[in-house]
């Protein structure tokens, strides 16, 4: 097919728009489906066409003495259902009507009676495919289930309005993600998740290692087959020198050539054979160990240890460094034990790092990030918006017009620590400078003192990261953290130690190893560059835009200490 752009139909008609081919023949039922939020979207404009529509039952219920059959069926393209009605003579309705069963069908849309709440609803004539199912074993009730309930059932729970609004409000602010960097001209670079430096320098890292799967696999083929002894391996030299004394006994006694080729092939196979004999002989169960007994990574997959990454940043400054404006979004693992409502052990991060920029050019950018995505928000998730507010938080959406329309509050970190200790309030962890502020103290400022989003900056050296650029001061460094009500910190971020000797050093004083960065220290030694970033939590964002409570609502497959599922 030709890709005519000229020709491509407008945004508007390409929701209602099939995205299978058509039919190849006749023995093939048209399932060109027209999504749901097509047809509420436009009203009872679109009653009497015929449509195919594909979904899942949220409530059915016969009606009519069992005559008929009205289910709400919802495709995941809206908030809404569309009230579909199935007669008798057209399908079995007591298959039908159970909630999470699946249906293709076939009708003409139309105006229900004038008393309905519906505007538009399908009158069924073809029932083309049903996923039925067992209503005594299906888990999800009809009835309202907790959202703590349903990450027993992660595998089910998109099929609920909450995790659905979520998941749709959660693909937006991707979009809008891209869409922001886009049009500032950052580029988006794919930094590794698999990375032998640790960013963050915390050791809170999860290891990537072959090892293990390596070690069961000798100790089940020593169990089959145990590994040759000492004695198995003289036996098998023994054997060389015989077939070698062969070789030299015919060459001397000027045998055939084609008798010494046959004699040759033998002696090679028995050299092959202690290869692999002295090879077996050294398998022993277990880890493989040094001599100090410490693992012997040079063994493993990549020969050195390797991690899961805590944030793609050092490696996107490697870009930054090239192609001045970039940025990463990625999943970031971190193996803190934190049961915490705003923690998980693997989340997504969307990281910024712009060359020639200062800490006052981050926070400018961290600023205008954040209100576009609460626009985005305001404009493309509207329904899923008034959602949240009927039934998980009344302010969500005055939070995003009160954030997306006020400059951001920005104070030093020793301003916010007076504030503090100024104030008539016993918090649990005590005020006092140098101290890593909590979360109790973030979300007092940014919801009691100033009620808007806070950028806090100049924090103490010794409770930020290594590579971020050292104050004149010499206690303080660039840093900035923005706290938003009902989160907290959203963004982390700084300015970068530019300068080589400075940057050394701070990685010594944190006591880490110099080798795994040397070539992050090559940034500085060729063509350094002033350069700064930061680092905004994706779920905080969508609890922040959603006011729902825990984090690990917000992401498809929450991991968190003691769960993994599916
Ligand atoms: O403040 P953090 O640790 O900063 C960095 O990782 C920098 N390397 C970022 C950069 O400058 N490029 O993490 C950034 C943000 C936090 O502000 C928080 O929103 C989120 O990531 N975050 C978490 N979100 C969920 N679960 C966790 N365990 C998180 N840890 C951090
Ligand atoms: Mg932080």
């Amino acid at each position: 097919m030709a890709d005519d752009a000229a020709s491509a139909p407008p945004t508007a008609q390409l929701a209602a728009a099939s995205i299978s081919s058509p039919p190849s023949s006749d023995l093939e039922p048209p399932t060109s489906r027209t999504r749901i939020r097509a047809i509420l979207d436009a009203g009872d404009a679109m009653a009497g066409e015929r449509v195919v529509v594909g979904g899942w039952v949220k409530t059915g219920r016969q009606q009519g003495k069992g005559e008929f059959a009205f289910l709400e069926v919802n495709d995941g393209s809206c908030q809404g259902n569309l009230q579909v009605m199935v007669e008798k003579d057209v399908h079995p309705l007591a298959s039908l009507t159970h909630t999470g069963t699946s249906v293709l069908v076939e009708g003409v849309l139309k105006k229900p009676p004038a008393e309905a709440k519906q505007r538009i609803e399908l009158k069924v004539e073809r029932v083309i495919e049903l996923g039925e199912v067992d209503a005594a074993a299906y888990p999800l009730p009809k009835t309202k289930i907790t959202l703590e309930t349903l990450r027993d059932f992660v595998h089910l729970r998109a099929r609920t309005n909450t995790i659905g609004a979520v998941a749709r409000i959660r693909h937006q602010l991707a979009y809008a993600t891209h869409s922001f960097f886009d049009e500032n001209g950052f580029l988006y670079i794919h930094t590794p998740i698999i990375t032998t430096s640790d960013c963050e320098g915390a050791g809170e890292m999860f290891q990537v290692t072959a090892l293990f799967s390596q070690a069961e696999k000798v100790e089940k083929e020593l169990k089959e087959n145990p590994a040759p002894s000492e004695a198995d391996v003289e036996a098998a030299k023994l054997v060389v020198k015989e077939k070698g004394d062969a070789v030299a006994q015919l060459k001397a006694a000027k045998a055939s050539k084609q008798e010494i080729t046959a004699a040759v092939s033998v002696l090679t196979k028995a050299k092959e054979n202690v290869l692999r004999v002295e090879e077996r002989s050294k398998l022993k169960p277990g880890l493989p160990l040094k001599g100090d007994g410490k693992i012997a990574f040079e063994n493993d997959f990549f020969k050195r240890q390797a991690f899961l990454t805590v944030s793609g940043q050092l490696q996107v400054e490697t870009y930054a460094c090239a192609l001045s404006n970039v940025y990463t979004f990625g999943p970031t693992f971190r193996a803190e034990n934190s049961h915490t409502s705003r923690h998980l052990a693997e989340f997504w991060m969307v990281e910024p790092e712009i060359a020639f920029a200062n800490l006052q050019d981050d926070m400018n950018c961290a600023e205008r990030y954040v209100q576009y995505l609460c626009k985005w928000l305001l404009k493309h998730c509207r329904e899923d918006m008034e959602f949240m507010v009927k039934h998980v938080d009344k302010t969500a959406i005055e939070r995003l017009e009160l954030v997306s329309s006020t400059p951001f509050e920005r104070i030093s970190y020793t301003k916010a620590v007076e504030i503090l200790e100024g104030v008539d309030k016993k918090f649990e962890n005590k005020v006092e400078w140098g101290i890593d502020l909590a979360s109790e103290h973030e979300r007092y400022l940014t919801e009691v003192i100033f009620r808007r989003p806070v950028i806090v900056y100049n924090y103490p050296k010794g409770i930020k990261a290594f590579y971020m650029r050292l104050n004149d001061d010499q206690k303080t460094v660039a840093a900035m953290d923005v706290l938003v009500p009902k989160v907290g910190e959203l963004i982390g971020g700084s300015q970068r130690e530019e300068r080589l000797d400075i940057l050394k050093q701070r990685i010594l004083d944190a006591d880490l190893p110099l080798e795994p960065y040397e070539w992050y220290l090559d940034l500085r030694r060729f063509g350094s560059v002033k350069h700064s970033g930061f680092g905004l939590g994706f779920e905080r964002m969508i609890l922040f835009a959603t006011g729902l409570e825990n984090i690990r609502d917000v992401i498809p497959f929450p991991r968190y200490p003691g769960r993994a599922d599916l």
